[in-house]
């Protein structure tokens, strides 16, 4: 994989083993409070993050863009602290509901730059998208 591609793929795999961890741990405890904690960290962590990835190394224009670096940290800090941060608020910290809310806005500005940068490459790609070597693992950028 090449460029912010890799860095999401990382970033997929660390919160797989997190969300899956926490799963497990509710299953075992029967304790299942801390589910939207789970359910977000499988889903808009480690299913969307792998989308992101595998988007980035399918689609070299969006992967070349300078906007790329900056979504896959605001998605990552964002993404991290919205998901720690709400582990704490299930626990009962409320005290980190604030943050909890600024990194679910930032989470969501992610969503709108990736919208910015993924849309008008995939509207203007038809012509890349037709050559094969695109899709190679091995492809330059
Ligand atoms: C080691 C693997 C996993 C374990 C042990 C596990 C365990 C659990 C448990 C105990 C619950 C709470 C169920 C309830 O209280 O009704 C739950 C909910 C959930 N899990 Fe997992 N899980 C695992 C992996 C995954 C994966 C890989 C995904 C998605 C990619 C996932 C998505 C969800 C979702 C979306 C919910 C919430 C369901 C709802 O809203 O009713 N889980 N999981
Ligand atoms: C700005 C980002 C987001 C915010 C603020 C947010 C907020 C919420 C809230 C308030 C709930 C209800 C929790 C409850 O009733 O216990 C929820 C549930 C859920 N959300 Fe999100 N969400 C966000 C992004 C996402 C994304 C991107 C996904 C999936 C890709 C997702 C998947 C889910 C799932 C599977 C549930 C059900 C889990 C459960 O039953 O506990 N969310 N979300």
């Amino acid at each position: 994989m090449l460029g912010v591609a890799r860095h999401f793929f990382t970033l997929a795999i660390f919160y797989a083993l997190c969300g899956m961890a926490l799963g497990l741990s509710m299953a075992i405890s029967q304790d299942h409070s801390q589910m939207p904690t789970h359910a977000h960290i499988v889903a808009a962590g480690w299913l969307m993050s792998s989308v992101f990835a595998f988007f980035y190394q399918l689609v070299p224009a969006a992967r070349a863009s300078r906007l790329a670096p900056i979504h896959f940290w605001l998605s990552a800090v964002s993404g991290i602290v919205l998901m720690g941060g709400l582990f704490l608020l299930m626990r009962g910290d409320t005290w980190i509901e604030p943050a909890v809310g600024i990194a679910s806005i930032g989470f969501y500005a992610g969503m709108l730059l990736f919208a910015v940068i993924a849309l008008p490459a995939v509207w203007r790609g038809e012509k890349a998208d037709a050559q094969p070597s695109q899709f190679s693992l091995n492809a330059g950028r």
